[in-house]
Parts: C-alpha cells; structure tokens; sequence
C-alpha cells in the first residue's frame, strides 16, 4: 500500500472511531451497574447471565413522577406471583452511595409485585433491586 493509500485508510478508521465514541455516549444509562459481579451475582438488562431468556420478566421497571417537585418512584416487576412456589420476594431501593431507601416485601398469596418510594429531597441515582425466589437478584438503574 503506498503512502496515499495508507493515509486515507488511517483517516477513515478515525471517522469510524470517532462515529463508535459518539454512539456510546448517546446510549448511556443511569449509574454504573458494571462489575465483576454483573452477570452472576446479580443480573441487569446488559448482563443477565444464566437467566437470559427471563429478563423480561424479572428487570424491575422504574416510573419516576414528579408533582409539586416531589419525586415518587414507582417499581414493577412484570413477574406472576404463583404462590410460594415462584413470586418476586421484595424490591429494594439504594441511593448512589448505597444507602437503603426503601424495602418491600411481598406476599405471594395477595400481593402485585409493586412498590412506590417517596424520594423528596434526593436528586441522583437509584439502583432498584426485585429478587425471584427462582431466578435471583435484578438490578435498574434509574436518575431522579
Ligand atoms: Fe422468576
């Protein structure tokens, strides 16, 4: 390859590097969910590991409402409760230190596995957590 050639094919290997970059930062999600326990310990929508073909299911959904400049969170797990035998457990809610805001427990004989957290007061991130007594722990993210 001569000089020209080569050239030309460095500067649109940039472009296209340049064009990866910028879809990247377009696609970017609330918090950090990544680590080495991603995909095993606990699962996200990025990473759902053993349980895959059960995200749906099981990745907690988070509403954030504002009225009056309270925020209300409002987390769904779209998972039936089929007794003891499989239901969503609880959800958790942490602020971006990890600090427990909110915990529900759920009774699978009458309960939705619906939650809602009064977050007046708290501007951030919230991890929101939904355990499955059959396919463990899913984690959102979500900003306030
Ligand atoms: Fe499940």
């Amino acid at each position: 390859m001569d000089r020209r050639k080569f050239m030309g094919a460095v500067a649109a290997g940039a472009a296209l590097t340049t064009v990866a970059k910028t879809g990247v930062a377009e696609t970017k999600k609330a918090g950090n969910l990544t680590s080495s326990f991603e995909g095993s310990f606990y699962l996200t929508k990025e990473n759902p590991g053993r349980w895959a073909a059960k995200a749906a299911g099981h990745l907690p959904v988070v509403e954030v409402s504002k009225v009056d400049g309270k925020s209300t969170v409002k987390v769904t797990t779209p998972h039936g409760m089929h007794g003891y035998e499989h239901y969503i457990v609880k959800h958790q809610l942490f602020d971006e230190k990890m600090n427990l805001l909110g915990e529900t427990m759920f009774d699978p004989m009458k309960d939705a596995p619906v939650s809602s957290y009064d977050v007046a007061g708290y501007s951030g991130v919230l991890y929101v957590m939904s355990v499955c007594n059959k396919h463990d722990v899913w984690v959102s993210a979500e900003t306030v």
